[in-house]
């Protein structure tokens, strides 16, 4: 960005941030604003909010209102295809209109543009940007290929993930990699998010909760989940909302973030979440009828673990991550993808950790977490919550049960156990948080393991570590990074002794 457009951006930033300051301290703080195509959230074709703006995406126009907590990220999207007008005015963004060049037509020819020596210029420059456009789409196509190509090698069949455009409808990947290799690296830009959502059309009701359901809906043709939070559970949508959007998540085992959308629907809030559908469903769903060879247990339980590490380890190089904690951790709240590797889910209750900045963020969540997986820690209430640790040593509790229930529906001398959450046979369905503690904390009973997984190589190494993630000491369990490294391992030495039994036939 040249240096005078970077100073007018700051200029505009600090005004629009003054009198954002500044509104807050007069009236209610907002503006009225011109309101059109915004579906639910313009009464009488205006709203009231912090700014007023005027936006063209892909063709699609809109003008309304928003918080000042999006300006920065919304007011200053620069990308193909995108126009962003922001004011603070009373019906501002009345009679904006995009740029006349915006599909790509020519603007009016300013005189000094007949001199020859311009002429070879700009022919040389756009010479010069369209060898470097062709280059960067010649770049990208190989790079798509040969990640396909690498996924293909190491048998990763995840078809949604691969697929490529047919015809000139972008895919939601074209779209992350149009913007986000260019923006914060978090995500779409908000208005984006909020354009896609509303192109989603639902399909099929494919869960349903206490959360509020899920849907399966289709954006261009591709299948997307759509997550419909209810009311009553809004503070999970505005804490998952935030965590996606301000958090570098984008992991194989943790379940792909698309676009969060707030609409008004007769006079109600409408809180989506759109994901990456995966048409197994949870892992709760897939063990009712599924049971499993040991390596495919292995590779589950390896995924989760991956899914987990990832999750609660800080990151501080450029690709900054703070360390999160699940607090939700259960077979409901993870997902089977058709690889057979799973991902985590719902990052409603989580929180936040980072020693660089040092901050500990639990966020205001009235919700806690499922009783029946919850670490005796917890349910005693003795559980340290001004220290992140505490927080991911539950996660490792809640980690042991889901092997356990994995471990349940695995196939060893011909033996597999019905599907049964945990502690099945020792409190009732939905159990009280008193039930859990006796059992779990006065009891300190552990789910039993079955006689049969003793006898197979990877099923005792799993049964060995479900054990250490049920210390009733908090700090004794061990921690995701070493169920994963023990995993890891497992699983190289059970390729490499199938290789050798190939070998040796
Ligand atoms: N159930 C909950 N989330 C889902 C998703 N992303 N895909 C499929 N089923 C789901």
């Amino acid at each position: 960005m040249e240096s005078s457009s970077l100073l007018t951006v700051v200029l505009v930033g600090a005004f629009l941030w003054i009198s954002a300051i500044h509104a807050d301290s007069k009236d209610d703080g907002k503006v009225l604003c011109t309101c059109e195509n915004g579906k639910g959230t313009c009464v009488n074709g205006t709203c009231k909010g912090d700014i007023c703006f005027y936006s063209w995406v892909h063709g699609h126009e809109e003008r309304g209102c928003f918080s000042k907590v999006y300006y920065m990220e919304q007011c200053f999207s620069k990308f193909d295809r995108l126009f962003m007008h922001c004011c603070r005015e009373y019906l501002c963004n009345a009679f904006t209109t995009p740029p006349p060049n915006i599909n790509g037509e020519p603007t009016t020819t300013p005189p000094e543009l007949s001199r020859p020596e311009l002429w070879i210029t700009l022919s040389l420059l756009l010479l010069i940007t369209t060898a470097s456009m062709c280059g960067l789409v010649l770049f990208l196509r190989f790079r798509r290929a040969h990640g396909r190509l690498r996924n293909d090698v190491h048998g990763d069949r995840d078809v949604t993930m691969l697929k490529v455009p047919d015809g000139d409808d972008p895919t939601y990947g074209d779209i992350f990699d149009e913007f986000c290799t260019s923006g914060s690296g978090t995500g779409l830009p908000y208005l984006v998010q909020r354009t896609m959502a509303r192109q989603i059309s639902l399909v099929q009701c494919v869960g349903k909760g206490r959360y509020g359901e899920v849907w399966r809906g289709t954006w261009m043709g591709e299948s997307v989940a759509v997550k419909i939070f209810s009311s009553r559970d809004e503070q999970s949508w505005f804490r998952e909302t935030e965590i996606y959007n301000t958090v570098q998540l984008r992991h194989d085992n943790i379940l792909g973030f698309i676009a969060s959308d707030m609409t008004s629907k007769n006079s109600s809030t409408q809180l989506w979440l759109v994901t990456h559908f995966h048409e197994l469903g949870s892992l709760y769903d897939f063990l009712q009828y599924s049971s499993l060879e040991p390596e495919s247990c292995l590779r589950m339980c390896l995924s989760v673990a991956c899914g987990l590490v990832h999750l609660h380890t800080e990151i501080v190089s450029s690709q900054e991550k703070p360390a999160i904690a699940h607090r939700d951790l259960k077979s409901r709240n993870i997902l089977v993808k058709r690889n057979g590797q799973c991902c985590i889910a719902d990052l409603g209750l989580a929180v936040i950790h980072s020693q660089s900045h040092d901050y500990l963020d639990v966020g205001n969540n009235p919700r806690v977490g499922t009783k029946r997986y919850m670490a005796p820690e917890v349910l005693d209430e003795t559980i340290r919550m001004d220290v992140f640790e505490s927080y991911k040593q539950t996660d490792i509790w809640a980690l042991g049960l889901v092997f356990w229930e994995i471990s349940r529906r695995t196939i060893v001398n011909g033996i597999v156990e019905e599907y049964c959450p945990p502690f099945f046979d020792m409190v009732p369905l939905d159990p009280s948080f008193e039930e859990m503690k006796k059992v779990v904390c006065v009891d300190q009973h552990k789910p039993s393991l079955h006689n049969r997984l003793h006898s197979h190589p990877i099923l005792s190494a799993i049964a060995k570590i479900m054990k250490e993630c049920w210390y009733q000491s908090p700090p004794a369990r061990l921690t995701a990074l070493r169920v994963r490294k023990t995993l890891s391992k497992l699983d190289h030495d059970s390729d490499f002794s199938t290789e050798k039994l190939k070998r040796d036939i």
